[in-house]
């Protein structure tokens, strides 16, 4: 059944508090609720029966207003009250749910012996019949028990307000949420567990008891965690001006758990790979996404938490949001230009191409089956680049009085995505309408620019074109806004000043696009200047620009936009890729060219480590793919990609050979942003060394592994020997499995590699890790480093010519949908690309899908999205 958007009318009860109490017990956990109901008295709300949603409950006796009644209904989805009292009146429901049979983790499950709920977006109607729509705000108070041996430690939302011991072992604890709060946002935790305590002194001078809750035997690692924690906490206050609201902060770690974290009011659960870090188990990468995501959970208490989304349509409304807070996080705690150049490089491979395919859908999608299978890069990502494109047009103090007026006008409610822009708007005294056009067309606008220059009039002109493909149920769409923050760089290298025709100047280089063909001219324009178009990458759009081979080139070395520099060398190390995957012509020497000019950046002390590291890393094979967009054959992109690095490697020999040697990071390891820089320089040097597979490249990667003291270098060294077809491959990864086999997320490192791995027997040993003892298919950490890893990070065995790559991920997805349908959607969008394969792997992917759509029982997730692939 297909849910729309238009239909949306207001709930018509509300619930003004919830009275939980919850005995834990491994297969037969009893739930009592008190529910404070009332009718809705929006206008819009319609009258009837009272329903609540209930999913995988057992129910055992409805109450109303202290009496029970038997005049309702319940079937596997809901119950309802046929005739409730007019006005305010008490429900009381007792049912029981199976924590330890839960295996989908959505409501109240089990993970190593813990209890954890994960309730977000539609969890919470498994543990307790109620209203579980996020336009329902209540408060609550829950009173959890449990035997004291088994869950020593018991947590809820907000305050702890009284706890104790009862008979026969067990204990309890009450916690109460002094802010309502929508049903998605409760959150439970019980087990034994050990706690790393900090404290946070917010603005107005209040003490935050910051707590993080691991298996015991843990606490050593939860240091970054809470270093991240707090530096988010300032953060916020400094550059949003928002203080957190409750006196304790908890985050728990479990080791199964759907996806990255969840922001539950006051009592995060994360996926513990998210929390736990050490110098020897965690990489660089690692620590920066602890990091980030750490960031994420807590802006969501003020973006999502304290303002909530009206229905699940608006979730880019806290989800895009709090990713574009994220980022500009990160960017301020690090590079800023190498953040930019990582999150375009996600949007581009992954949310592009889902823009592109059968899967495509709004920022603000219009209908869905499922809501899970929403929580996509278009929602997230994209959903970011669109508050993004905002703060461009309004300035940080713009974006900031938007946001203040934002809070002001909804702090404790449920909204929509025109209340924000609204906000946004009026703040600024501003027309957003036109803006919106972002939130409802899906699709990625391209944009063709060209560009004249006229030398006797010293003028020069700049056509914009916005070109918008259609897109599933969007044949037609209308012209959107767009940012185009662009330079003009002078023959000296020099960014020259940007005149209108009218004399004005651009303030920032920012010119609005607004209709579906606009040209703007610039004045005093006396030597032909190279346009830099679409600096920052200000716009989520495709680019087709007017500049030649000598004009990138030019870029490349020049431009004072960082990102477009880095931009200048993708789009001439694409344009060969392109032309190599298609085996079009003599490639060597054009290619050689590119590797010299890369050479300069690469080179320069002046630059950041990790920007010129980033600088050095071609397009990805996602995005050649998508860049060649028809019968593509993901072998040739793999060689294509493979020889650019191997002719990068070759040429810059010397060069990368000083690197190597210059940025070896001294004395003990430090995840400081400078550090982390170095190491990334340092070891894209030894990749690029090593791509042409030489002895001494390979040699050169085997002393490295040895000598590692630490994840990042190890990996480094690995991820090279991993790729090889040769027995230094085995020893590595024999070495590395005997060190690090009792070290469960170091293990999921040691079956991701393996499955990325671009050795030719990659899928017999796929095949045969996946009957590896330490493999386990309910854990979804473990799949994404096997299943996961192969289908979206290994284009070239996934893609296998013999159908074997499809069959293996195929086969997993109809096993995993029995019981996670949630993973096995993840995994099926792997085939989203089909249909722009070559024509024989077009027909083994086809066919693929058409066994799992026929599979009986399938789940409405993994059915909704392979349908939607098989159009
Ligand atoms: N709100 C969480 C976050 O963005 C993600 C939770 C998604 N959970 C789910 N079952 N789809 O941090
Ligand atoms: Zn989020």
């Amino acid at each position: 059944r297909t849910i729309y958007l238009k239909d949306y009318r207001p709930s018509p009860y509300l619930i003004e508090t919830v009275d939980l109490d919850v005995a834990l017990a491994p297969e037969n956990t009893r739930v009592r609720s008190r529910l404070k109901v009332k009718p809705n008295d929006d206008p819009d709300a319609p009258a009837g029966p009272l329903t609540l949603d209930g999913e995988k409950l057992e129910l055992h006796s409805v109450k109303i207003n202290g009496t029970p009644i038997n005049d309702y209904t319940a079937d596997d989805q809901s119950l309802t009250i046929t005739s409730p009292p007019e006005g305010p009146f008490e429900v009381e429901i007792e049912t029981t749910c199976n924590p330890q049979a839960n295996e989908a983790l959505e409501g109240l499950y089990r993970s190593g012996g813990i209890y954890c709920t994960q309730c977000e977006p539609e969890g919470f109607r498994r543990i307790t019949y109620f209203i579980d729509r996020p336009d329902v705000l209540a408060r609550y108070r829950v009173r959890v028990e449990a035997d004291k041996r088994e869950a020593p430690v018991l947590l809820a939302n907000g305050n702890l307000v009284e706890d104790g011991d009862l008979d026969d072992g067990r204990h309890f604890a009450v916690w109460e949420d002094p802010f309502p709060k929508p049903s998605y946002l409760f959150a439970l935790v019980g087990g034994n567990l050990a706690c790393v305590q900090d404290s946070f002194i917010t603005k107005t001078g209040r003490a935050i008891d910051l707590r993080i809750y691991v298996e015991p035997g843990k606490e050593g690692r939860c240091g970054w965690a809470m270093e991240s924690l707090k530096t988010a906490m300032r953060w916020d206050e400094e550059r949003f001006g928002l203080e957190y609201d409750l006196d304790i902060y908890m985050i728990v770690a479990v080791s199964d758990f759907n996806m990255g974290a969840m922001e539950n009011k006051g009592l995060n659960v994360f996926n513990d790979k998210l929390i736990l870090a050490r110098p020897d188990i965690a990489t660089d990468t690692d620590y920066e996404s602890i990091e980030a995501v750490i960031a994420h959970e807590y802006f969501h208490n003020w973006t999502g938490n304290r303002v909530t989304c009206r229905d699940w349509f608006q979730l880019c409304l806290k989800e895009g949001l709090t990713v574009f807070r994220d980022q500009e996080f990160t960017a301020d705690q690090r590079s800023r230009p190498v953040k930019r150049i990582e999150d375009v490089r996600l949007l581009r491979a992954r949310q592009f191409s889902e823009d592109a395919g059968p899967l495509a859908h709004p920022v603000r999608p219009s209908s869905f089956v499922e809501i899970n299978n929403f929580y996509t890069l278009t929602v997230y990502e994209k959903g970011g680049e669109l508050c993004r494109m905002l703060h461009t047009m309004l300035g940080e103090d713009g974006f900031q009085a938007g946001m203040k007026l934002y809070f002001e006008r909804h702090d404790g409610q449920a909204v929509t995505v025109e209340d924000f822009v609204a906000a946004m708007a009026d703040a600024n005294d501003r027309d957003l309408s036109q803006f919106m056009r972002w939130y409802n067309q899906a699709g990625t606008p391209e944009v063709v620019c060209r560009f004249e220059h006229d030398a006797s009039e010293k003028t020069a002109k700049l056509h914009v074109t916005q070109v918008h493909a259609p897109s599933p149920g969007q044949p037609e769409k209308e012209p959107v806004p767009i940012p185009l923050r662009i330079g003009l760089v002078g023959p000296d290298g020099e960014d020259m000043p940007l005149i209108l025709k009218n004399g004005s100047e651009v303030p920032g280089g920012l010119l609005m696009v607004t209709e579906r063909e606009q040209t703007f001219e610039f004045a005093d324009v006396a030597h032909r200047p190279i346009p830099s178009l679409l600096r920052g990458f200000s716009a989520p759009v495709k680019l087709s620009s007017p500049l030649d081979d000598a004009d990138l080139d030019f870029l490349m070395r020049h431009d004072s936009d960082l990102f477009n520099r880095w931009q200048a060398a993708q789009t001439q190390a694409m344009k060969r890729l392109v032309a190599m995957a298609r085996g079009e012509g003599e490639f060597v020497p054009d290619v050689r060219e590119f590797a010299l000019a890369v050479g300069p950046t690469l080179t320069d002390d002046w630059l950041e480590p990790a920007y010129r590291a980033a600088f050095a890393v071609p397009p990805s094979e996602l995005d050649i793919a998508q860049e060649i967009g028809a019968d593509v054959d993901p072998t040739g992109v793999h060689k294509a990609r493979r020889d650019l690095r191997a002719t990068l490697g070759h040429t810059l020999q010397g060069d990368l050979q000083r690197l190597y040697e210059d940025y070896a990071v001294p004395g003990e390891y430090q995840p400081d942003p400078d550090s982390v820089g170095k190491r990334s320089l340092r070891n894209t040097a030894l990749a690029l060394l090593a791509a042409e597979e030489t002895e001494d490249g390979v040699k050169r990667a085997q002393t490295h592994f040895k000598n590692a003291d630490n994840m990042t270098d190890s990996m480094a060294a690995l991820r090279i020997l991993a790729g090889l077809d040769r027995p230094e491959r085995d020893e590595a990864l024999e070495t590395f499995y005997d060190r690090w086999k009792d070290e469960q997320l170091v293990l999921d490192k040691w079956f991701a590699i393996q499955a990325q791995s671009t050795a030719s027997d990659t899928l017999d040993r796929v095949e045969r890790l996946r009957r590896h003892p330490a493999f386990s298919i309910k854990n979804p950490n473990r799949v994404r480093a096997l299943i996961g890893a192969l289908a979206h990070g290994n284009p070239l065995h996934f893609h296998s010519a013999d159908g074997r790559g499809y069959e293996f991920v195929g086969e997993s997805i109809m096993e995993i949908d029995g019981f996670n349908p949630m993973i096995a959607a993840r995994l099926a969008s792997a085939f989203s690309s089909w249909k722009m394969l070559e024509p024989g792997r077009r027909a083994m992917a086809q066919q693929m899908l058409e066994r799992i759509a026929a599979k009986e029982g399938l789940s409405r997730d993994t059915s909704e999205v392979v349908g939607k692939m098989l159009g």
